[in-house]
């Protein structure tokens, strides 16, 4: 089985590459390189020893992806080529839903032009908005969003379930990510965000690094056991694991499915401070500042339905997390330095 991955050379979509090529699946990689290098593709041949196909495409580009198809006949696509940085979207919400919503139409109409009506799409908790209930469980009603960036996966989960019920020839699987931190054992990929870090794991590890001086904690008043946020941290080799245990959801007539990938357990900012210390070694200066805007206090997920239905579990601890970050941090201080 072949198996076409958008936005391939990202976090979390190179951490599944790796996973489905040692799982056995052929796998071709279509990215633009917006928030990529290209160095990652020769990281992942190292860690695999398999070649990885490699388009430097944009999915906008219709003929582009239409010879990509031609050339690959993949049999499912993992996507996750989008743009994500919530603060980002909020200054330009048009860039953010032409490049998501727009990307995803493309991309769809190709497949189905194709025969390829298999999708996994990578959504995530914050379609829950301020959730109704913790844990959070599938059954727990879609929010409203407090940013572009989440009311593209809002919308986007709408439209491929709309697809799904127009043709129920689309097999369509809706995951939707906890907080994806850590990176593969090797530390040779791993998050590389551009800027000063929005996301609390990068932030920290670049504090220690030297990077940056000190970890602003946004808010030390909820309504959680340290008064900092509680969340829920998960190794992205897990995450990316999760994506071929949900491949077995794309059989003829499987049509949609929707899942968390989480661990269910949280952890507030303080916990993920003293775990990275515990596990490092390295001290992180804090401050307590006042809350970010749109942040809620706690997010959680139940896991229970992925386990049940997919056979899948997250099997590293925060201890795991910690130190794989910092490894691919500490090995790479300048990130993939292009
Ligand atoms: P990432 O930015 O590292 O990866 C996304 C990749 O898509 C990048 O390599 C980028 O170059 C590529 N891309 C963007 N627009 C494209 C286009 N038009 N055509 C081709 N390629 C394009 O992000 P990530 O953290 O690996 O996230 C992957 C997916 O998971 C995204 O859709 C993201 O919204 C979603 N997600 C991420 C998180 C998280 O915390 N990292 C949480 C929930 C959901
Ligand atoms: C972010 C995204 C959300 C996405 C989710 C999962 C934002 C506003 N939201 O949310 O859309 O679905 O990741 O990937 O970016 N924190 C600090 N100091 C920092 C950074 C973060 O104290 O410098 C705190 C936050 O207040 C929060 C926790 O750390 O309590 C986690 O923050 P972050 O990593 O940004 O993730 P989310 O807020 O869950």
């Amino acid at each position: 089985m072949k198996i076409l991955v958008t936005g391939g050379a990202g976090f979390i979509g190179s951490h599944t590459v790796v996973e489905l090529q040692s799982a056995g699946y052929e796998v071709a990689v279509v990215d633009n390189l917006y928030n990529a290098s290209p160095k990652v593709i020769g990281r992942l041949e190292a860690i695999t020893g398999k070649k990885v196909p490699f388009y430097k495409v944009d999915i906008r580009d219709r003929e582009g992806l239409t010879e990509v198809f031609e050339q690959e006949k993949p049999d499912a696509v993992i996507h996750f080529a989008g743009l994500k940085a919530v603060g980002e979207s909020v200054r330009k919400p048009w860039e953010y839903y032409e490049n998501n919503i727009g990307g995803t139409l493309v991309l769809t109409d190709v497949m189905r032009k194709c025969g390829c009506k298999n999708i996994i799409f990578s959504s995530s908790a914050t379609v829950y908005g301020d959730p109704a209930f913790i844990p959070i469980t599938e059954e727990c009603p879609k929010g409203t969003c407090t940013n572009p960036y989440g009311w593209t996966k809002w919308m986007l989960e709408q439209i491929l379930s709309d697809l799904h019920t127009a043709d129920p020839e689309w097999n369509v699987v809706l995951l939707r990510y906890f907080n994806p931190i850590g990176a593969h054992k090797s530390g040779t990929i791993g998050e590389n965000p551009n800027g000063i870090p929005n996301n609390l794991m990068p932030y920290i590890t670049q504090v220690a690094v030297g990077k940056l001086e000190k970890l602003h904690v946004f808010g030390n008043d909820y309504d959680t056991h340290d008064g900092t946020g509680v969340r829920d941290y998960i190794h992205v080799v897990d995450l990316a694991k999760g994506h071929v245990c949900a491949l077995k959801k794309l059989e003829p007539g499987s049509g949609l499915s929707i899942y968390n990938l989480g661990t269910g357990v949280g952890y507030s900012v303080l916990d993920i401070v003293n775990s990275f210390e515990e596990a490092t070694g390295v001290k992180i200066p804090y401050v307590i500042d006042p809350r970010r805007a749109g942040d809620i206090a706690e997010c959680y997920s139940s896991p229970e339905k992925a386990e049940k239905e997919l056979g899948w579990k997250a099997e590293n601890g925060i201890r795991e997390m910690c130190e794989d970050a910092w490894r691919w941090q500490s090995m790479n201080p300048q990130g993939y330095g292009d």
